[in-house]
């Protein structure tokens, strides 16, 4: 019986990381690090997402706090970037197969979405993203000390500047 009660400890011990494996992993966490760090759309929509980016930056990107956009239409764009504007198209391919606004860079000449500052993004990376500006951007409302904090961690004095959530 000792020896029974043995094998089970020595396999539950070894599906564990497989049980954990198994469990779905924090998309937001991921999304909010391709925001900021890999694709540093932050450059250009600002941390807040609220369209004031760095000064060194084309300038006049969204207000992502604000959009109107479905998820659809958010993956779209971060996919294929604007025609004409200076939303840089994050799917490498964009444009080499008519996948984007059925055109190519050729059709689109000089109004084609310029490759991103950053890296460009797999579709996983993409939809990520957009779930995290849905999760924790979107609809939010005006800018608070709480969500400053939240997002620049816990030592970011500037985030004083920002009111306190009512
Ligand atoms: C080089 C600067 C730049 C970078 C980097 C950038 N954007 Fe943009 N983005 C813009 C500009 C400029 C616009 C506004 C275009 C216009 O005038 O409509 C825009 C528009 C958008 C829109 C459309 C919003 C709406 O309501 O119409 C979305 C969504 C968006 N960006 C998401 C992202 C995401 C997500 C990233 C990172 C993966 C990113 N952007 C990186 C410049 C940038």
């Amino acid at each position: 019986m000792a020896a029974r009660g043995h094998i089970w400890a020595v396999l539950a011990f070894m599906l564990a990381p497989l049980v954990a494996l198994a469990q779905p992993v924090d998309n937001t966490a991921f999304g909010k690090r391709i925001y900021h760090d890999k694709a540093i759309c932050s450059y250009c929509h600002g941390w807040a997402a609220d369209g004031a980016g760095e000064g060194q930056s084309s300038g006049g990107a969204a207000n992502l706090r604000e959009t109107p956009l479905t998820r659809d239409q958010l993956v779209e764009v971060v996919k294929c970037g604007i025609p004409g504007k200076a939303m840089p198209h994050f799917d490498e391919a964009a444009y080499t197969d008519r996948r984007c606004h059925d055109s190519t860079e050729a059709d689109l000449g000089t109004n084609t979405p310029p490759l991103p500052p950053g890296s460009v993004l797999s579709r996983r990376e993409i939809e990520a993203v957009v779930d995290y500006l849905r999760a924790k951007v979107i609809g939010r409302g005006p800018i608070t000390r709480e969500e400053c904090f939240e997002t620049l961690g816990e030592r970011a004095r500037s985030c004083n500047d920002y009111p306190p959530a009512r």
